[in-house]
């Protein structure tokens, strides 16, 4: 898969999923669904929006012993959704268990992915309530390196750090990174963000953008806006 757009659908319903979507006509983005959606509508939105023709991103971030997320994951391979992720934490034995239960008996699965440190983790409350004390960049990079060596695709990072990652795990090693903003818009609450032309320079491979296309007056126009920039 080549460089593209994903688009965060944060909705709370299948209403409001589907009637955002509705708005496209013209092309179908490739939409990331998250843990509030998933839980309010199940597996049947997955279907639903696959059905429709979009590329998904299911995003639920496993992380469990590896028999618990070696059954889960095999359950969602039937699900035919693109990529779908796991935290880096659960260790190697866990990713390694995941990519099994993701794998379908033909032999293909969807992309998997690792969150390493959540950006909402900083060097002090990892010290403080994880009682690692490492530099957060060093644990980052190594939480990388060891989803790399586990065999999964890829990780979710900041833009800010996918040349960094690509230059340790190698450029065919996937980042998809959220905190995208227009130069003119809104950055809101992501703190450390750049523009989807600068991920394009750095070398991200995915940008996951929410609300500067879901909020947007035009969600079509800010949408088509971000593909000329990121992947033109
Ligand atoms: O609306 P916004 O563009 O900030 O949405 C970004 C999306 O990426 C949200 O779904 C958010 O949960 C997700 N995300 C993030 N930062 C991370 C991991 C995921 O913003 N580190």
């Amino acid at each position: 898969m080549g460089k593209d757009v994903i688009v965060a659908c944060d909705f709370s319903s299948k209403e409001a999923v589907l009637s955002f979507l509705d708005k496209f006509t013209d092309c179908k983005p490739f939409v990331k669904i998250g843990m509030e959606l998933y839980y309010a509508e199940g597996p049947e939105i997955v279907r639903e929006i696959k059905a429709r023709g979009h590329k998904i991103f299911l995003d639920l971030k496993l992380h469990d012993i590896p028999n618990t997320v070696k059954k889960a994951m095999s359950v969602l391979r039937n699900l035919d959704v693109d990529i779908t992720n796991l935290h880096a934490a659960g260790t190697t034995a866990m990713m390694k268990a995941a990519l099994e239960g993701l794998t379908r008996p033909d032999g293909t699965r969807p992309l998997l992915i690792a969150v390493t440190q959540l950006t909402s983790t900083d060097q002090e409350s990892m010290e403080r309530d994880l009682m690692i004390h490492a530099p957060i960049d060093e644990v980052v990079m190594h939480y990388a390196e060891t989803a790399r060596n586990a065999g999964l695709d890829g990780i979710v990072c900041s833009p800010l750090e996918s040349g960094k990652v690509h230059d340790r795990c190698g450029k065919d090693f996937l980042t998809v990174t959220p905190g995208v903003r227009f130069a003119d818009g809104d950055v809101g609450d992501q703190k450390r963000v750049m523009t989807p032309a600068a991920a394009k320079a750095i070398g991200s491979d995915y940008i996951v953008v929410g609300r500067p296309i879901t909020a947007a007056a035009d969600p079509v126009a800010a949408y088509k806006r971000c593909v000329a920039e990121f992947c033109d």
